[in-house]
């Protein structure tokens, strides 16, 4: 079996390749579906997605039967001012491999975001819930999923959010270093979501690709959802760094893509088939850092 991941140095990538790689993570050792298994994992200067050319002739030279895809355009603001730049990644990507993927018969497994939703919510967004984006980014992504599920028979859509893994960087990472620099961090208080180990991610997504599964799936950590500013709380906490993390509101921080207030997802299409591994964020959150930090004193 060939296992394709693209966008393979990003956060969630990095974490696919190296448990699929190793066999195994904190979460578990992978299924026997996996014992005969090739990895070929690439970013953008090995195949840029949205070029259906390159991606056809990397189908027909490497024959992969399940696809992991992680490549995106994940800077919020940026789509905003390009949005015709995130379109082609987050919608035309997608679709140039769900086509590809129907042709030579591979499962196809595509990320996607809580910003396909107005952010207007007052419970956690299921499934069947009917999305509305409004930013550039939640657009582009809202595209590609539909490109996807009307193209590829054989595929699922795992919605995340609030993402951060060792590689790449993310709002654990930029706290960290804000909070030793400045000895003190403003966050907002006002937007609510589900913090999600790239760890807890990939190891579902490796469950989930080795079922007959196809559909739309919330892959959040679980637990009660949060605002940035309590999440910034308990990594200072679980950091044992001693720093004040005031409050502040969207409105005194504002960005160019409006930022949904209430995103929050519940993993009900994993409960009611394979079941939900998501951990709590806390414990997900703490074995992150212990792990991190550790790395960090041996640097
Ligand atoms: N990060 C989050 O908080 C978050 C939240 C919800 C959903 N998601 C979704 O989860 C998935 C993984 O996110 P992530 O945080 O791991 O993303 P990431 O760290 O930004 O990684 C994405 C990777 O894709 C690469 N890429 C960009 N354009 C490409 C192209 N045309 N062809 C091939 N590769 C390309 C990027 O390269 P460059 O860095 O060189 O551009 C990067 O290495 C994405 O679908 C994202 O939309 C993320």
């Amino acid at each position: 079996m060939t296992i394709l991941i693209t966008g393979a140095h990003g956060q969630l990538g990095n974490e696919l390749q190296k448990i699929l790689e190793e066999g195994a993570s904190e979460r578990g050792i992978l299924p026997l579906f996996y014992a005969q298994r090739m990895i070929v994992a690439v970013d953008v200067n090995e195949l840029d997605i949205t070029s259906s050319d390159a991606v056809d002739s990397f189908f027909t030279l490497h024959k992969p039967n399940i696809v992991f895809n992680c490549a995106a355009m994940t800077n919020v603001d940026g789509c905003e001012g390009n949005e015709e730049a995130a379109y082609l990644v987050n919608a035309v990507g997608p679709k140039n491999l769900a086509v590809a993927c129907e042709r030579h018969g591979a499962r196809l497994m595509h990320l996607s975001t809580d910003y396909v939703f107005d952010g207007l919510g007052t419970r956690p967004y299921v499934e069947s819930d009917v999305p509305a984006a409004n930013t550039a980014y939640g657009r582009s992504k809202l595209a590609g999923e539909r490109f996807v599920l009307e193209t590829c028979k054989d595929s699922c859509i795992c919605r995340t959010a609030w993402l951060y893994g060792y590689a790449g960087n993310n709002f654990v990472k930029t706290m960290l270093k804000l909070a030793r620099e400045k000895g003190q961090l403003t966050v907002v208080n006002d937007q609510v979501g589900n913090p999600t180990s790239a760890v807890d991610l990939a190891w579902q997504l490796v469950l989930l690709a080795a079922s007959e599964e196809t559909g739309i799936f919330h892959c959040t950590c679980n637990g009660d959802a949060v605002s940035w500013n309590a999440f910034a709380k308990r990594i200072m906490e679980k950091a044992g760094l001693a720093v004040e993390v005031k409050a502040c509101t969207t409105a005194e921080f504002p960005r160019p893509a409006k930022r949904p207030a209430y995103s929050a997802l519940e993993n009900r299409h994993l409960r009611e088939t394979i079941g939900d591994s998501m951990r709590d964020w806390k414990e997900a959150l703490d074995s992150f850092l212990e792990h991190y930090l550790e790395q960090e004193r041996r640097q």
